[in-house]
């Protein structure tokens, strides 16, 4: 037996030996309610990024805490591998918030576990799925010494709001950050028992848009008719983002769109799934979206728009009748790769200003945005995380795509010149941004299996020169 063989079965024996405390680990980091978005929990975003410098820190690696001018990112290293290769493992401490609290079955805050599932908001994202890997490089280090790679640790505070600081970081950091490949587990295995490397996201780009009417509410009777009616106007231009084939109606939308292969199409047919599990799974009864494709295609590889808020008019109990001064939409699109969100910004605009009457203001605020990625699967990373996870879960990885949108992948292949790698351990119905968000323990366990097994595939590639030097 190799010595790389008989590490690997110490890192079986202590991970089995330390599942409890992993387990732990991640309940202590899922008690801190580190929701970006409202300020009001900036002291628990702080709290969660010096848990993990301190974790990172007791595990005797190299890790600081930079502040940006929003939330702050940790950035930790493990001991030099010389001839060995850089990756990059990103992650994010923040979580979205956890309304609507009362659908909560157990706390949100309060990591409860119900048949093998660890319900708490940050549970899959991305809490436990980032923590998988700091997980595999602490047995490894418990183990011999150190992981057999160079391992950076970059985990932010602000993807959930669309990362604004983490570029600028990037860019003054890029050659601390130098590396071959990056790793990301935020995303979700197609299906139970069936793991996925994720070859692409789409891209998101979010505005607000806020219609004012009449100085104050006035009495829909009185005023109605002379008055003209800002939440009336908001649902006719919000009704006319779509037409009706389902596809959104701002001119331009699909120019830039790559379209879908042959091949893709083909190969997404064969996946093991059906409209009906699918309608099942959400509690629908069927579903109306732009024609000609298919559910995944469309979840996938084609840009949407859906509204994500609507404020206006009377929200209590019982009737009121009343002309709102007020009405905003919270709306977003998801974007397919070379649609650009900036382009969109402008033609947007210029659709809604055609469509303001008399007696409207309005005001779009652009929230955030980024491109939707395409990652290559012709690189020996993946080959090695093909192993990895057959590794870890016991059955190869299909390829896929996904709906929803990192938005740094984009920037690392940029700014950095590297692939990023999305191994999902989370599943499809994991909650995530909704209620009762749950990770299986079973996954987790299995995504640290399958990240100490990826160290050591990497451990055996050679170093390309002159890339990730340390
Ligand atoms: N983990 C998700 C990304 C994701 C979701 C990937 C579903 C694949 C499938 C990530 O934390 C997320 O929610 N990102 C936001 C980004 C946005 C706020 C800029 C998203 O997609 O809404
Ligand atoms: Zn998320």
């Amino acid at each position: 037996m190799t010595n790389m063989q008989n590490i690997m079965l110490a890192i079986q024996t202590d991970l089995s030996q330390h599942a409890p405390r992993a387990e732990a680990d991640l309940c202590e980091l899922l008690r801190i309610p580190s929701v970006s978005a409202i300020s009001a929990h900036a002291p628990d975003i702080q709290r969660a990024a010096d848990w993990l410098h301190g974790y990172f820190r007791d595990l005797g690696y190299q890790s600081a805490i930079h502040a940006t001018p929003g939330h702050p990112i940790v950035l930790a290293r493990t001991p030099a591998v010389d001839g060995a290769i850089t990756v990059l493992v990103y992650g994010h401490y923040d979580v979205q918030p956890p309304d609507p609290l009362g659908q909560w079955i157990s706390p949100p805050f309060e990591p409860t576990v119900r048949q093998g599932n660890l319900f708490a908001r940050g549970a899959t994202d991305d809490k436990g799925q980032f923590l998988t890997h700091v997980q595999s490089a602490a047995s490894w280090t418990r183990t011999a010494g150190a992981p057999p790679v160079n391992l950076i640790f970059l985990i932010e505070g602000e993807e959930e709001i669309g990362s604004p600081n983490l570029v600028p970081f990037l860019q003054r950091h890029a050659s601390e950050l130098a590396c071959d490949v990056a790793v990301i587990s935020d995303t979700s295995q197609f299906a139970p028992d069936l793991p996925a490397i994720t070859y692409g996201l789409r891209g998101i780009a979010y505005y607000e848009l806020t219609l004012t009417g009449p100085r104050q509410d006035l009495h829909s009777g009185t005023f109605g008719g002379g008055v003209t009616n800002p939440a009336n106007v908001l649902v006719k231009i919000l009704g006319n983002l779509h037409d009706s084939h389902g596809r959104v109606a701002i001119p331009g939308f699909y120019d830039a769109v790559v379209p879908l292969t042959d091949r893709e199409r083909q190969e997404y047919a064969q996946l093991p799934f059906t409209d009906q599990a699918f309608f099942e799974q959400v509690g629908v009864s069927g579903a109306f979206g732009e024609a000609g494709y298919t559910t995944l295609e469309r979840r996938w590889a084609r840009p949407t728009c859906d509204i994500n808020g609507l404020t206006s008019g009377y929200q209590g109990e019982g009737a009121k009748t009343v002309l709102p001064a007020r009405a905003s939409a919270k709306f977003s699109f998801r974007l397919v790769p070379r649609q650009d969100p900036h382009a969109l910004s402008a033609s947007l605009r210029e659709w809604i200003a055609e469509q303001i009457p008399a007696g409207i203001t309005w005001e779009l605020t652009d929230f955030h945005g980024a491109p939707g990625v395409l990652v290559s699967l012709d690189s020996p990373y993946v080959a090695c995380a093909q192993r990895a996870i057959e590794q870890g879960f016991g059955r190869a990885p299909v390829f896929i795509r996904e709906g929803g949108s990192i938005p740094i992948v984009g920037d690392f292949k940029e700014i950095l010149g590297v692939d990023t790698l999305l191994l999902g351990w989370g599943q499809n119905d994991d909650n995530m941004h909704s209620p009762n968000e749950k990770f299986s323990l079973a996954d987790y366990h299995r995504g640290i299996r399958a990240s100490a097994a990826l160290w050591e595939e990497f451990a055996k590639l050679p170093r390309p020169a002159g890339k990730g030097n340390v």
